[in-house]
Order: structure tokens, then C-alpha cells, then sequence
């Protein structure tokens, strides 16, 4: 699925999940990578790991609600590898919370991250690809922000960076531009949330695994394997698009379906 180019990418959150594969998928394709992250210890582990292989990879800081340290660390990738060629925002994060319950802070911060600092990259990026007629992004939104799976904050954030995604692709495709974004369902990770989850119950991913037509959870690279699809020349016509990469969750309710058949046998 590689593209020929050898093109420039910036990862959100690239040191460690989903962003980590995405990392290493960019790479493996031929491209150099910039881990844009916060966690420092992780991103340099996770970009000296690439350079020892061989592969070209930097970590620069920056948290992705502060537009200024975004546009410094793009700015600086671009000194040190060349013009920003892809952009995958992948960095997110949710802490839960009900409706009623959440703290407006823990609310504004979900969505802060989760929508705002997507925009702030973008926006980074854009003055770059306009002048180059040609640029990917990619947005990781989430199931969530199509359906209700629980963390609102987190949810109407996600459905927020689809809606952006169609803007970008409608505003600059005249430019060569493609941005798409990808729904993951439930991926195996140790992102905090589930963290939580996998300490009240180790099993939760098997428990998971019912809901889903392909009967698995996600492994962090069937997404990679996605992005690595939408950035290459295979999706030359793909811009606006939602794809969900989530083992059939969203094609139907199974186990509703399950349990109804089972009921009227009965
Ligand atoms: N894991 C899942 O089940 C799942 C499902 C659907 C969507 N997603 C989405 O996939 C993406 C990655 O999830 P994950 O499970 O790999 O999470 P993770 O916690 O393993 O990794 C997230 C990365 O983002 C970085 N990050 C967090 N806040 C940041 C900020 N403000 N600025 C810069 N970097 C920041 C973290 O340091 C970390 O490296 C997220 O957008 C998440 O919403 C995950």
C-alpha cells in the first residue's frame, strides 16, 4: 500500500497505541515521521527506536491545545525533515464522566483535546500544503461520535472532528488536498481509560469481542493499516470520507439480534 513518495509526516500522540503503530506503519511505507506528543520519555523512545533501524523519525513537544507550541513544532519539523507532507491527528484522550456529573473543567479539557488541538494542527499545516498544491491529513475520530457509547465530552468532540474533517476536505481540495477520517471502534491499548477498565475486569477485551461481527476487538495496526491506505496513492479520490475501522460494530446490533432470536426459539 506504500506510496512511491517518500513524503513527511506528523503524528499527534505517535509514541505509544494507536499512534505508535501509525508511527511505525508511515515509516515501514518510506516516509520520515515527527512524533508530536507530550510525553516526552515515550515519543524519544519510540522515535530512537526508528532511527536505529534506520528509519527517520524526531520527536517534538508540544501539547496540541496550545496553537503556538503547535505551529513552533511544525515549524521545526519542517527545518529538520522539509515541508509537512501528511498529517495524521491521532491524539486524544477521554477521562469519562456523565452528562449531569462531569466537571465543566474535565468537560472543557475532553474537547479541547479531542477537537480543538486537531484544529490547531490542521491550521498549522494548511499554509504549507496550499503553497505545495498537495497535503493528506488524516483525523482519528471514534464510533463515538456517531453513535452513544458513553463519554459524552469525549463523543461530542469526536463527532465535532468528523464534521471539521468534511470542512477541510470541502474548503482545500481545490488545493490538492484529501482529508479523511477513520471511526475506530474498541482497540487494545493501555490509553488511561482503559487502563481503568482492564484493572476492574483483565478479561475486558474478550468480553468485548461479542459485540463485534469480526468477534475481535482492534489491535492498534488494523488502524495504521487504515491510515497507511488513505495516505497513499490508492485513495487519490478518497477526501471527506468517514471510515469506520471497527470489526462491523456500526453495521448492526448483533447481540441484540442474538438475544431476540434466541428468545423467540425459546
Ligand atoms: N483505544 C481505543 O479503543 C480507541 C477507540 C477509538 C478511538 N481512539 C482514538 O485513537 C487515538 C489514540 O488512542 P490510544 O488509545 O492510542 O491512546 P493513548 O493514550 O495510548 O495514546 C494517546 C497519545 O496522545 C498523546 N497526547 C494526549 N494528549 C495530548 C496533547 N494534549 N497533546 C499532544 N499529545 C497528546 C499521549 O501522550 C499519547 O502518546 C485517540 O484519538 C483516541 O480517541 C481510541
Amino acid at each position: 500500500m506504500a506510496d512511491s513518495r517518500k513524503r513527511v509526516a506528523i503524528v499527534t500522540g505517535g509514541s505509544q497505541g494507536i499512534g505508535e503503530a501509525i508511527t511505525e506503519r508511515l515509516i515501514r511505507d518510506g516516509n520520515a515521521v515527527c512524533i508530536l506528543d507530550i510525553d516526552t520519555e515515550r515519543a524519544e523512545e519510540t522515535a530512537a527506536r526508528i532511527v536505529e533501524r534506520g528509519g527517520t523519525a524526531i520527536f517534538r513537544h508540544a501539547d496540541i491545545t496550545d496553537f503556538t507550541a503547535v505551529e513552533a513544532a511544525v515549524a521545526d519539523a519542517e527545518a529538520t525533515l522539509g515541508p509537512v507532507g501528511l498529517l495524521v491527528n491521532n491524539a486524544g484522550f477521554t477521562d469519562a464522566g456523565d452528562i449531569e456529573k462531569i466537571a465543566l473543567d474535565d468537560w472543557h479539557r475532553e474537547i479541547d483535546v479531542n477537537l480543538h488541538g486537531p484544529y490547531h494542527c490542521i491550521r498549522a499545516v494548511l499554509p504549507g500544503m496550499i503553497d505545495r498544491r498537495s497535503g493528506v491529513i488524516v483525523n482519528i475520530a471514534s464510533v463515538n461520535g456517531v453513535r452513544y457509547f458513553g463519554n459524552p465530552a469525549y463523543s461530542a468532540a469526536k463527532a465535532g472532528i468528523i464534521n471539521l474533517t468534511q470542512s477541510t476536505a470541502s474548503e482545500f481540495g481545490k488545493y490538492g488536498i484529501r482529508c479523511n477520517a477513520i471511526l475506530p471502534g474498541s482497540v487494545r491499548t493501555n490509553n488511561p481509560s482503559w487502563e481503568i477498565r482492564i484493572q476492574k475486569d483483565p478479561e475486558v477485551f474478550n468480553k468485548l469481542a461479542r459485540w463485534y461481527p469480526l468477534g475481535r476487538v482492534a489491535e492498534p495496526e488494523d488502524i495504521a493499516k487504515a491510515v497507511s491506505f488513505l495516505v497513499s496513492d490508492n485513495a487519490s479520490y478518497v477526501t471527506g470520507a468517514m471510515l469506520p475501522v471497527d470489526g462491523g460494530l456500526l453495521a448492526g446490533m448483533n447481540v441484540m439480534i442474538d438475544e431476540f432470536i434466541l428468545e423467540s426459539k425459546d
